[in-house]
């Protein structure tokens, strides 16, 4: 039976304190004959593109259980001593009270490490949370978003949610950045640097080149710059379209904590900061990020264990015959010969080691491998080495 219709009136409660009339819409309902509404209209009046999308998938996360966790690119190492003091001294009563909805330790510290303006800066409850802001704020109905491919999944889903038309631009050899790149009608470009998945760094050099000619705002997704030892967030005071995204749950060890920066012009920031929710960071999460950033000592220990790591398994894959793309970030992402690369992950899964794998055309030959302790990565190699030989 066809939903019935009619128009409804929305309401609002007016800055002015007056009831104000809004305007009309149309609205879905069980008809004006009364009872509890039926499931099927209720699911009915889902918006149209939320239906036909596909939810993001996550990498697996396992509660328990004895496996080498290489899929999420976590950090293997523990996060600073002194975030973990920290949190201990910040449990307390004080949590009855609301978090800082403006985060503004947070920025201020971020501000001061990264020597831009307070007001440059965003908090997130992960980097996800800010590209979502982002996403918000700039991307409508019908507007393009690229970004060239492979690149990270979460992009799609959140184009559609917006409506919005998403566009993969292959890149070029050697996972360099498409030529192409501003021909394509973009609203907002995003590009991953160091990318995901494949690791391959964009100097800035080439970055400074497409912000020169570009007219769509670029946002540059750095969740694995820390490893790269190169950013951009510099780049800021001389191209007012750049916006720069940032983690702590790869370098600084903080994935479980949920916490993300952006970094923005002012007058950009302002219109970002109406679009996030009002305590999107709790106060435990402040109190970690303010101490994670003071602690760079910390941070510059373990990743360089991490980049040592890296260089070491790079080396080892290769000697395997594979071929490995230059990785920047804490992970690696060899191509598996002979279309082997979904059995092979298969076979790390029963031996209870778990890497990443994805089907689209891009990426199907290859796994994506975090970097973990260097046992954990030995443990990792000899099984790829016996899956390998064993076809
Ligand atoms: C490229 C990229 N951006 C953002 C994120 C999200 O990180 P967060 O944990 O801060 O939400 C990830 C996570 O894997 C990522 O790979």
């Amino acid at each position: 039976m066809a939903v019935p219709r009619y128009l409804g009136i929305l309401f609002s409660y007016g800055a002015d304190s007056r009831w104000e009339l809004e305007g009309q819409v149309e609205s879905h309902a069980a008809g004006g004959v009364g009872g509890v509404m039926r499931i099927d209209d209720v699911v009915g009046s889902v918006r149209r593109g939320i239906r036909a999308m596909e939810g993001y998938v996550p990498g697996k996360q396992l509660s328990g259980g004895t496996y080498i966790k290489l899929n999420t690119n976590e950090n293997p190492y523990p996060p600073s001593p002194r975030v973990l003091e920290a949190l201990r001294q910040a449990v307390g009563a004080e949590l009855r009270l609301y978090s800082d909805p403006m985060a503004l330790r947070l920025r201020e510290t971020a501000a001061e490490l990264y020597g831009c303006e307070v007001d440059e800066v965003i908090a997130g409850n992960g980097s996800d949370d800010i590209l979502t802001i982002i996403f918000r704020t700039f991307l409508g109905a019908g507007d393009v978003l690229v970004t060239p491919a492979p690149s990270y999944t979460l992009y799609k889903p959140l184009s559609a949610l917006q409506d919005a038309t998403f566009k993969e631009i292959p890149m070029g050899p050697g996972y360099t950045l498409p030529e192409d790149l501003d021909a394509h009608g973009a609203k907002v470009v995003i590009i991953v640097n160091p990318n995901a998945p494949t690791g391959v760094l964009h100097p800035r050099a080439t970055l400074r080149a497409f912000l020169e000619r570009t007219q769509s705002v670029v946002v540059i997704d750095e969740a694995y710059a820390d490893f790269a030892g190169e950013h951009v967030i510099d780049m800021l005071k001389e191209f007012p379209n750049l916006i720069v995204v940032r983690t702590f749950s790869k370098a600084y060890a903080l994935a479980g904590m949920r916490l993300g920066l952006g970094f923005a012009r002012c007058e950009v920031m302002a219109e970002m900061m109406k679009v996030k929710d009002s305590y999107n960071l709790d106060s435990l999460a402040i109190v970690a990020g303010c101490a994670a950033l003071q602690d760079q000592e910390w941070l510059q220990e373990i990743v360089g264990m991490i980049v040592r790591t890296r260089t070491w398994v790079q080396q080892e894959l290769e000697g395997m015959g594979l071929y490995v793309p230059p990785s920047c970030g804490n992970f690696v992402f060899p191509t598996i010969p002979d279309g082997r690369a979904a059995e092979v992950f298969e076979a790390l899964e029963k031996r209870r080691i778990l890497a990443r794998y994805f089907r689209g055309p891009l990426v199907k030959d290859s796994l994506r491998i975090s970097i973990g302790t260097d046992a954990e990565m030995e443990t990792c190699l000899q099984a790829l080495r016996e899956s390998l030989t064993q076809g």
